[in-house]
């Protein structure tokens, strides 16, 4: 990999958020959120439309300010400073070049801004334009380029003023679904080569699971929970993490001294003790399977995911569960098959239920 950043050499700095609240009129955009990044870390934050993801990156940029709280990078109070003196670069889900600027002179427009002189302003853009694979359409106009590549001129200009911390908004939701993977891909590359503390904004679980350090997920103005993808992913915290990070069935069941009853099988439940009563409990389609013998249901559809499938199955209760199982078996619509609850539940809310997503 050719790059003249010195990967490694520029550490990133520390970011602090500490209880910050916005308030727009009656509705609170922010409400006490606290988040700490690791220098060189990317953080995802993580949430549905609204809970404040957007509201906290611009905070954090200078673009917006909290009506209370303090933003730190690298141990300096910013909170007062104004956006063009915090050193940080931004890319967000509109690609907004300039298109009739030359690729190159879009990347190198940061640089003029802070008075680089033009020879080094060109050498620096060419170098960031090839770190994101696009050296050799860097005289073209912004306006040729398709939205995948607009995105990575926007990454290289963002990165070309060698920022403290890198602020990503949505930057892939834009694009088609195979442009999206192959660019949060490069994106966590180069994010690694060039070791900026980046946070990056999502709706997307999967993405954020994909690329992040630590996810981070919002819900209503704060952050519900904080932890590595695994962490997330394996023992969330709470219904709502655990619907936001991951398929999963409701499955109606009583607990009793910390495992559920559901449909006649005894299931460990992860996380904190709860009282004991009627429950919905989380069960990850990967944690049922396909039995000689045991819960009896209908197949209603199955689908070929490349390395799984993922099988909907109805209960004599008429409610439908996802069971995701080998490639090698094939159940037919229609067919009758058995279950077996093979380990554990994720999480349990009491009954009535968690309201759907
Ligand atoms: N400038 C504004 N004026 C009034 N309300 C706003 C403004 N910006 C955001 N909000 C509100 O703050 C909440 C959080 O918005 P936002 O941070 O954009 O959410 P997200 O990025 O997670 O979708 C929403 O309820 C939104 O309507
Ligand atoms: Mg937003």
């Amino acid at each position: 990999m050719t790059t003249t950043t010195q990967p490694g050499t520029r550490a990133g700095l520390a970011v602090e958020l500490t209880d910050l609240t916005r308030v727009y009129g009656s509705n609170r955009a922010l409400d006490g959120l606290t988040l700490h990044l690791e220098p060189g870390e990317l953080v995802c934050l993580l949430g549905p439309s609204g809970c404040g993801k957007t509201t906290a990156l611009r905070i954090l940029a200078g673009l917006d300010e909290a009506t209370s709280g303090t933003v730190e990078v690298g141990g300096k109070d910013l909170t007062h400073t104004p956006a063009n003196k915090r050193d940080m670069g931004m890319v967000f889900q509109a690609y907004s070049l300039f298109p009739h600027m030359t690729v190159l002179d879009n990347v190198a427009f940061g640089l003029k801004l802070r008075g680089v002189d033009k020879a080094q302003r060109s050498t620096k853009a060419g170098d960031m334009l090839d770190l994101v694979g696009l050296g050799v359409h860097k005289q073209k106009f912004a306006s040729q380029l398709s939205g995948g590549q607009q995105q990575r001129v926007a990454l290289a200009r963002a990165l070309a003023i060698e920022p403290s911390v890198l602020l990503l908004d949505e930057p892939l939701s834009a694009l088609d679904a195979k442009v999206r993977v192959q660019l949060r891909d490069e994106i966590r590359r180069v994010q690694l080569d060039v070791g900026t503390t980046t946070l990056f904004v999502t709706h997307d679980q999967e993405e954020a699971l994909a690329v992040a350090d630590r996810v981070a997920v919002m819900n209503a103005g704060n952050i519900e929970q904080i932890g590595t993808p695994e962490e997330l992913y394996t023992q969330p915290s709470s219904a709502f993490v655990a619907n936001f990070v991951g398929l999963t069935n409701r499955v109606p069941g009583e607990l009793r001294g910390g495992a559920v009853l559901v449909h006649g099988a005894t299931l460990p439940l992860l996380g904190a003790a709860q009282p004991d009563g009627q429950v919905t409990a989380l069960i990850r389609p990967e944690n049922i399977e396909f039995a000689p013998d045991g819960l009896a249901a209908t197949v209603v559809a199955s689908s070929f995911l490349g390395n799984v499938r993922r099988t909907q199955v109805r209960l004599a209760d008429d409610s439908v569960l996802s069971v995701q199982h080998d490639v090698s078996e094939h159940p037919q619509t229609g067919d009758g098959v058995f279950l077996r609850f093979k380990s554990h539940a994720i999480s349990a809310s009491p009954t009535p239920a968690i309201p759907s997503s």
